[in-house]
């Protein structure tokens, strides 16, 4: 099989050279050669034209996990579209792996289970999911593979979550929300986050900004696992947490306002006037509208604020799918 030999120190630049001619064997390792690095290639005429020394030789296979970059290029030949849509739609939480599997193929777990651990070999725990029960918000799951635990440490935007599934929310896809939210803010601001959970959007916050944060969360479960968070993450908060476990609705009339009012809101909830009467100048509240009422739900902030005698501007940005035209939302607003 053919390589390329270049010396150690210019084999990152070879290998872009390789990579861009469409050459470069990513199917195979590289190899030592003394001083040298021996690239694998798939083509050995087209490397001509390139000035490099080619070698035959028979470089190993990497394994089968690192060429499978995701579960539909595994899957593909094996299911429908329709239920391939459905499989690439999991989430992995630290090493557990959340899949929802449509009844029609759930005799075939087995071979669902295989693909997810080809993709992601460092999982210890394949769950299926079940709906969101309660004012928690707890979903149901079922453990499918691996060991029997939902617990996990989740890493993102630089902080560490320790989740424990089967008594707390946990929505890793609003990574790039809460990003977004921590590079809104300024240092020094003081914020309350109504609904916090186990802090990841405090969290998160607080790793970029050295923001004062106030948390209101009414589960247990919660509370301790967000107060195991800060302890886990200390050294690298530039932020404060403060975390206040009662009914958003009995504890939040009781503070002073704030800077910012953030409301991850639960479905069915409706906490927006609280959440514009604690805020003196932003509020990013969440909710869930289907796409026809979006601007029926922009009039409702606008008239809402106005019976508080405060104008503002809203930005209506849509953050997931909930389900068929409905959407998770977030109203940023600005009060004038
Ligand atoms: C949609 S989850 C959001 C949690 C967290 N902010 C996150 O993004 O992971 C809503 C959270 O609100 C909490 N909750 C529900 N009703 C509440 C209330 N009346 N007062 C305080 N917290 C409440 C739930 O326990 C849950 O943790």
């Amino acid at each position: 099989m053919p390589a390329v030999k270049v010396k150690k120190s210019e084999a990152e630049q070879a290998k872009k050279v390789l990579k861009r001619a469409g050459i470069y064997d990513g199917k195979r390792r590289p190899k030592r050669d003394g001083e040298d690095i021996l690239l694998p290639i798939t083509d050995s005429k087209k490397v001509q034209n390139l000035g490099f020394e080619v070698v035959d030789i028979e470089l190993p296979l990497r394994p089968e996990r690192q060429i499978y970059k995701n579960l539909e290029s595994i899957l593909k030949d094996k299911f429908t579209k329709e239920e391939l849509e459905f499989l690439r739609r999991y989430d992995v939480i630290g090493d557990i792996a959340i899949i929802q599997i449509p009844p029609e193929i759930e005799h075939r777990e087995k071979e669902i289970v295989d693909a997810l651990l080809k993709v992601h070999p460092f999982l210890k725990v394949i769950a299926k999911k079940g709906f969101h029960k309660g004012v928690f918000r707890v979903r149901d799951y079922t453990i499918i593979w691996g060991e029997n635990r939902l617990t996990t440490v989740h890493k993102e935007n630089g902080v560490e979550i320790k989740v424990d599934l089967s008594k707390v929310f946990f929505n890793p896809r609003m990574k790039g929300e809460r990003y977004r939210l921590a590079q809104l803010v300024k240092d020094g601001e003081r914020i309350l986050l109504m609904f916090a959970g186990i802090l990841p959007y405090a969290l998160v916050i607080a790793r970029y900004k050295a923001a004062e944060i106030t948390a209101v969360e009414l589960n247990k479960d919660a509370v301790r696992l967000g107060l195991e968070n800060i302890e886990l993450n200390k050294k690298n908060l530039k932020g404060s947490i403060r975390v206040i476990q009662g009914d958003v609705f009995d504890a939040v009339p009781k503070l002073g306002t704030f800077d910012r009012v953030i409301s991850p809101t639960p479905k069915g909830v409706d906490a927006l006037r609280l959440a514009l009467e604690k805020s003196e100048k932003w509020v990013h509240y969440y909710d869930f509208v289907h796409e026809d009422k979006i601007e029926e739900f922009k009039r409702r902030i606008i008239s809402e604020c106005r019976e508080l005698g405060k104008e503002c501007n809203v930005k209506i940005k849509k953050v997931s799918d909930f389900k068929p035209h409905v959407f998770k939302v977030c109203a940023d607003i600005e009060l004038l």
